[in-house]
């Protein structure tokens, strides 16, 4: 992967964007990022598409914002190693869309009844069924490819709100835990060196599903290789497909090291009910 964007100047300035201007991505900008998702090359072998579909100016799509002319899917088969490296391969394409200042939020839960009418993806009609409630692609795994999640492409809505309001959701949002907080052997943390704390620095950073930070960092190979993943029967009582966001922020993790010069191997694996990353220097 060539250096396409600043990787922490990037990082730090995303948030994910709940109010949009009704107006279209400009076209040159649309087409930088439709080469950038055909374009998008990795470590590992996949199967992720991500589909750029229109949506109507209402709030079906989202519920809770008014969907604005653009949007983009993630695409995969629905086992966790699958769902995972959706996550991966979505955050570097949401990540570019922000080093070309496109407002971006990760969506697990839209209405997948009006997505199917704006971009039909399903092989079934019985798969709306299995939707949460009407949200998202399913509970758990289900058969064939569906749409992991979908995020608005566009230009952030300044609603007005007051300083204080602005300043109090913004620390809400990124709040992080800390790098120590995050080990599952806190005692290792004086062995690491500089380059593996800033990718894990910006691999804490990622942005997750209710801000849950389930992602959790271990070392094998003399602190060569990082590993991460979320804990053994990890369960959000809300959120049911953590395995997207632990790819998330395993991404992060690569781009710092390819920041720090590194050309890191990467392998994804199933391990008790979890994709498991392994990131080696
Ligand atoms: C996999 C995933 C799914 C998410 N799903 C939703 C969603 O359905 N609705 C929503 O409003 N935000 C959703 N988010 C956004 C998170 O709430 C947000 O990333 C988190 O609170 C951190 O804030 P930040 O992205 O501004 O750093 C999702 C994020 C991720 C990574």
């Amino acid at each position: 992967m060539n250096k396409l964007f600043p990787v922490k100047s990037t990082i730090d300035s995303r948030r994910s964007a709940r109010s949009y201007k009704m107006t279209p991505v400009a076209d040159d900008v649309m087409d930088s990022l439709k080469n950038f998702a055909e374009s998008i090359s990795v470590p590992f072998e996949h199967t992720v598409e991500i589909r750029f579909f229109k949506a109507d100016s209402t709030n079906v799509l989202y519920t809770t914002m008014k969907s604005p002319p653009d949007n983009v899917a993630f695409l995969a088969e629905t086992d966790v190693v699958s769902i995972s490296k959706a996550g991966f391969i979505g955050e570097l394409f949401i990540l570019f869309a922000q080093s070309k200042d496109i407002a971006t939020c990760w969506y697990g839960h839209y209405k997948l009844f009006e997505l199917e009418r704006l971009m039909p993806h399903l092989q079934s009609a019985d798969h709306i069924e299995e939707s949460n409630k009407g949200y998202g692609y399913a509970k758990g795994e289900a058969a064939g490819r569906r749409a992991i999640c979908i995020s608005p492409l566009g230009y952030y809505e300044d609603r007005g709100l007051r300083l204080m309001d602005r300043i109090t959701k913004t620390t809400a949002s990124f709040r992080r835990k800390e790098i120590k907080e995050l080990l599952e052997n806190p005692n290792e943390y004086g062995g690491l060196s500089e380059d593996i704390l800033y990718s894990l620095d910006l691999g804490r950073k990622a942005p997750s599903a209710a801000n849950a930070q389930m992602w959790r960092f271990a070392f094998e190979n003399n602190l060569k290789t990082i590993t991460i993943a979320m804990p053994v029967g990890y369960k959000h009582f809300k959120w049911e497909h953590p395995n997207v966001d632990i790819g998330i922020c395993a991404s992060h993790v690569w781009l710092g090291l390819i920041d720090k010069g590194y050309n890191p191997t990467v392998s994804v694996k199933e391990d008790s009910d979890r994709a498991v990353w392994r990131i080696s220097i």
